[in-house]
């Protein structure tokens, strides 16, 4: 049933091109319209939407975060990302015109769960992305967009991560089709590229072995950090995690610039940091600007690993590892930088002698509030 792996991770890690290309299937046609009809929310209540809420858990709450930037940039719309507990014990703003989505790979996570509850009661519509045929959240909602990862078994969420960011791009490209948008030729374009993506991570498994022995060789590391910018940051935010979960690390992700803020003052020699380089289409000065952070962080002796783009000559020097990822636009991004830090983390817990498919203290579904 592992299909010859030693552990479920591995399997599911090797699966995402084909979980990928099931979660787009059926929903983008050949000529670049978005079907989300399973959807039940007409176009005419998604024209009315006047601010979208992301609400989520764990690497489920990092899908959100990616999709913030996205829906913003291509829908316009005010878009909010929260952890679902704290959400509803704060008094949220929210109304009939107020789309939440809710993110849960389970669809039993009680913090969501209870978040969906309560933003219905307020009035608001709930769309929920979900993995779990017919799990509570997504019968508890007003419309459901399923990922079609199929069956995780792994604690740590891996496929089912990048078939949520699918989804989120799906609902962002469709919202922005239905309300009609300036940028109608980058929608399609982006869709064009979506559609695209499965082959983009098949590449990414394809190189990613040196990943296994660079994880090895940091199995006594204390600390590693972890550095990214705009959808970057909740990469850095999803490596950490993964780290933590998978080798009982310590791991803590920054956005690169806050690092003169504070966090620079932690690095110190051979300390391990992970940075993820954005794309260098449409978001040069993110890019420049990362790469000064590199040079910063090396030069105070960090140990720097850096996720960028194949050809990036610019982060080359400043690299003692470099891990090359397919160029893709910025916004995608995160489905092929997010591949090599899961390898990342489960090679180092096996490194470590770890279960990586029953991490200490976890469970695949949190029914506790
Ligand atoms: C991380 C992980 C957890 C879940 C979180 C939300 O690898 O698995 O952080 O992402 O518990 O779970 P769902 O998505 O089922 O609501």
């Amino acid at each position: 049933e592992k299909g010859g792996y030693d552990y479920f991770m591995l399997k599911e890690i090797v699966e995402q091109p084909r979980a990928l290309a099931d979660t787009l299937l059926g929903r983008v046609a050949a000529d670049g319209t978005l079907t989300l009809d399973e959807m039940r929310l007409t176009p005419a209540d998604l024209r009315e939407t006047s601010k979208i809420v992301i609400i989520a858990c764990g690497t489920s709450y990092h899908a959100g975060m990616i999709a913030k930037y996205a829906v913003e940039h291509w829908c316009r719309i005010p878009c909010e990302v929260e952890v679902a507990s704290e959400f509803r014990y704060r008094d949220p703003i929210l109304d009939r015109r107020t789309l939440v989505i809710a993110i849960s790979q389970s669809g039993e996570s009680m913090d969501t769960l209870m978040a969906v509850r309560y933003a219905r009661e307020q009035g608001a519509r709930v769309l929920a992305i979900c993995n779990v045929n017919g799990s509570t959240i997504p019968r508890e909602s007003d419309a459901v967009l399923y990922t079609h990862a199929g069956p995780e078994v792994g604690v740590a969420a891996t496929k089912t991560f990048l078939t949520q960011l699918a989804a989120c791009y799906l609902v962002g490209l469709y919202l922005a089709q239905v309300r009609g948008h300036k940028f109608g030729d980058e929608i399609n374009t982006v869709i064009g590229q979506l559609a695209h993506m499965p082959e983009q991570v098949e590449k990414v498994l394809d190189t990613v072995d040196p990943v296994r022995a660079l994880a090895r060789s940091l199995a006594d590391a204390d600390t590693v950090l972890f550095l990214g910018r705009h959808v970057g940051y909740p990469v850095a935010m999803e490596g950490a995690l993964k780290l933590k979960e998978l080798a009982y690390m310590h791991a803590e992700a920054f956005a690169a610039g806050e690092l003169k803020h504070g966090p620079i003052a932690l690095i110190e020699d051979g300390l391990p940091v992970v940075v993820v380089v954005p794309s260098r289409e449409g978001r040069g000065v993110l890019h420049d600007k990362i790469v000064s952070n590199i040079q910063e962080i090396r030069a105070r002796g960090a140990r720097t690993v850096v996720i960028a783009e194949e050809g990036d000559e610019a982060v080359r020097p400043f690299a003692d590892e470099l891990v090359e990822i397919p160029a893709v636009p910025t916004l995608l991004q995160p489905i092929v930088s997010t591949v090599p830090l899961q390898v990342f983390a489960c090679e180092l817990a096996l490194a470590k002698g770890n279960d990586v498919d029953q991490p200490r203290n976890l469970a695949k579904s949190v029914t506790v509030e």
